[in-house]
């Protein structure tokens, strides 16, 4: 084992001779020693770090993954899957994040930047014990130290990279659906959400406008024109997001798969023959994204469409997914014949099923087949994790090429620590169970210490169906996250605002307008988290030290200024929420008539009713609130409110830039610094404009701590 000094607070112990997984971008001094600080380690036939844990010790991190916020009790696989169904159980999902932070005796942080699986048993198998096993020998393990697990979060971010910025647009609300068959179909949706002047920005294009589920074909019939196609709905005030799959269909003269052979740039076998394995399509060669040459052919594909005016996409099935692959076919019809004539008893029917259960996602296919890494053949089960991290850094490079310095929607389902740096992820598919409701509340902050902030759910959940309430206070929730996209399966109950009853679709009207006169807030929280290597969502304990914030898992403070309590019970008229400190709650029912109470510090019942969302400005804080507008592009945001809950003295920036180009990287952003100070019987503000030439009056609504309200006003930019 070799230590490495990355800065002061970060070393890298390397084992063996891993593969550059580029999922840290610095890289560090060599030191001399002989032990990896906090572990007890074992190598036997897996490699194994053990750490006992205090009794109140907490552990944050693993992304996406299932449980709480504290990871503590449960075992947690990093492998890519693509399992649709999310039950607790469920040790993996489509992303491998293995960055914790232990809160306790110790507070340190463990990056395990290992490829292929490991296993984080934090408190399963021993109540006190952690536990990390990597199969592979070759890894890097990070250590990473800081005051709280605040600091060590941003330490670790510091190392990995700076976060994804998509356009301005994508903040957006977005309306998604896989079945959305034709042109027709996407019409009408956006017809609707005009009629109905509920504020979007984006429509969906699911597997259905491909020519048989072919990567960058169109299917004609169904989209005839697609040039003229995209350029009217884009008339209409939406952008069109198509979806693009990893598996290549084989179809002779279908360009993708002819160049692939051609070029060599499939995944093999062990007899150096292109892998093949079925997906949407049915059997499908599979791009070497690990191979830079192949990354970057199929990164250029993505022109095939944004030369006909498309602006944004979504990668799936790029764990990868793999439906079936011969071996497995033949094996599980094998085993059906051969049971025909059996009198099958309950262990044999089930191990008839299990066949064909299994014949999905197979570990064996995983280990059948090959990458080529800079001339070097390596099995797929040791680099599993970086398949889909290295399908949208083809995305992400190849639309840079395409066009540079402009700012593309992308996001991707399979995941590795570094692919935010390249885009943002949804996280795949749920269902519409209320419990999935807590669960994206709870997986966001974990996402955001393993670097990804555009993130979201799908909103109302995928599979199964869905009623008016649950999309409601999903709805009501996902209005804060960056990515804010409502999408169901094929087959459930339709859940755009419209296709429930009147009330429903007034209530996520007044929702989604929510949304919009929240983005600058939103827009600028996100923005100044990308550029410092900040949190956007973050657990209370972040924050506040007490000891009961420590413990709240189901509220979440959003940027510098708000908390969130979100609903996630079915027929419940408020809950129960705690307050570390006193703080400001608006109750939004519709954002341009405010009213607001004070909520003193401690435990309350809070009643919220079904078309509220409930808003708690922080003490000392406060909110950029504008105005809501058909789309992003039509917000008109000269005049902001400013609505600050000040005891003393309350002091913010303000964040903005032209949300369409990474001139932002380069400094290129304003800022407006706002400060409301108390003084004996008044409130002074100072404003300091660096830049902005957009806003021409802040109206502030300042909330003193008896609760009453002083109204100014102070003009920008002459
Ligand atoms: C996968 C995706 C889902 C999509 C479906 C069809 O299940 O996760 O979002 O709708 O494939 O493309």
């Amino acid at each position: 084992m070799k230590a490495y000094k990355l800065n002061d607070n970060v070393v890298k112990y390397t084992f063996g001779n891993p593969i550059n997984t580029d999922a840290v971008v610095l890289s560090g001094e060599e030191l001399y020693k002989d032990n990896i600080d906090f572990f007890n380690i074992k190598a036997e036939e897996d490699l194994s770090f053990s750490y006992i844990m205090n009794k109140t010790d907490i552990v944050y991190g693993l992304g996406e993954s299932q449980r709480g916020m504290n990871k503590r009790g449960g075992i947690y696989e990093a492998f890519c899957s693509d399992d649709p169904m999310h039950t607790p159980d469920k040790k993996s999902l489509y992303g491998a994040h293995n960055f914790i932070v232990i809160d306790g005796k110790d507070k340190f942080g463990v990056f395990v930047d290992c490829p292929g699986k490991a296993v984080f048993d934090i408190g399963f198998s021993h109540k006190d014990e952690l536990k990390i096993k990597v199969e592979e020998k070759d890894v890097n393990i990070y250590i990473i130290n800081g005051k709280s697990a605040k600091q060590i979060v941003k330490e670790f971010l510091n190392i990995i990279g700076e976060t994804y910025a998509p356009p301005k647009w994508a903040f957006g609300y977005q309306q998604s659906r896989w079945s959305y068959e034709d042109a027709n179909a996407i019409n009408k949706i956006a017809d609707k959400f005009i009629e109905n002047k509920i504020p979007c920005d984006a429509i969906y294009l699911d597997i259905d406008y491909m020519e048989s589920f072919k990567d960058f074909t169109i299917d004609e019939k169904a989209f005839p024109n697609f040039k003229d196609f995209v350029q009217d709905i884009k008339n209409k005030g939406f952008r069109l997001i198509p979806i693009i799959d990893a598996g290549v269909k084989i179809e002779k003269n279908y360009d993708i798969y002819e160049e692939g052979v051609q070029k060599g740039y499939f995944c093999t076998d062990e007899n150096g023959n292109n892998f093949i394995a079925a997906v949407w399509p049915g059997r499908c060669h599979f791009p070497d994204f690990l191979n830079s040459e192949a990354r970057r052919w199929f990164g250029l594909k993505y022109k095939n469409l944004t030369e006909l005016g498309i602006e944004g996409f979504w990668n799936d099935m790029n764990e990868p997914a793999l439906f079936y692959t011969n071996r497995g076919l033949k094996e599980a019809i094998e085993t059906a014949k051969a049971s025909e004539k059996e009198n099958l008893d309950i262990y044999s029917c089930f191990a008839l099923k299990d066949k064909f259960i299994n014949m999905s996602n197979n570990i064996e296919d995983y280990k059948s087949f090959y990458h080529n890494i800079n001339g070097k053949l390596i099995n797929h089960y040791k680099v599993h994790n970086l398949y889909g991290y290295n399908m949208t850094r083809s995305a992400a490079e190849g639309l840079e090429e395409i066009e540079n310095n402009k700012r593309f929607l992308l996001f991707s389902r399979a995941s590795y620590i570094g692919m935010h740096r390249y885009s943002g992820i949804w996280t795949g598919d749920n269902s519409s169970w209320w419990e999935h409701i807590l669960l994206n509340i709870k997986m966001m902050p974990s996402l955001n210490m393993c670097g990804f902030l555009y993130i979201g759910a799908d909103t109302g959940g995928f599979s199964s169906n869905a009623n008016s309430q649950l999309v409601t206070r999903w709805t009501q929730f996902s209005l804060f996250t960056p990515l804010f996209r409502n999408h169901s399966a094929m087959g459930t109950r339709f859940q755009e605002p419209f296709s429930f009853d009147e009330d429903t679709n007034g209530i996520l009207k007044k929702a989604i307008e929510l949304r919009y006169a929240l983005i600058p807030y939103i827009y600028s929280e996100y923005m100044k988290a990308v550029k410092n290597r900040d949190m956007y969502f973050l657990p209370l304990s972040f924050v506040y030290e007490d000891e009961m914030s420590k413990r709240i898992e189901n509220q979440l403070l959003l940027g510098d200024s708000l908390m969130l309590t979100p609903i996630y019970e079915e027929n419940a008229i408020g809950r129960y929420a705690y307050l570390p400190e006193d703080m400001l709650l608006w109750k939004v029912k519709e954002y341009e008539k405010r009213k607001y109470s004070i909520v003193k510090q401690g435990h309350h019942y809070i009643d919220i009713g079904l078309d509220e969302v409930p808003i708690f400005i922080r003490k000392n804080k406060m909110l950029v609130l504008g105005k809501h507008a058909q789309n992003v592009e039509k917000l008109d945001n000269k005049e902001l409110n400013i609505i600050a809950f000040v005891e003393d003295k309350a002091e913010y920036i303000y964040y903005d830039d032209d949300g369409k180009t990474c001139d932002y990287k380069n400094n290129r952003y304003t800022e407006i610094f706002i400060q409301i100070e108390k003084t004996e019987k008044d409130y002074v503000m100072t404003v300091e404009n660096r830049g902005n030439e957009l806003v021409k009056e802040l109206n502030f609504e300042i909330v003193d701590i008896d609760g009453n309200i002083h109204r100014k006003k102070t003009y920008l930019n002459g």
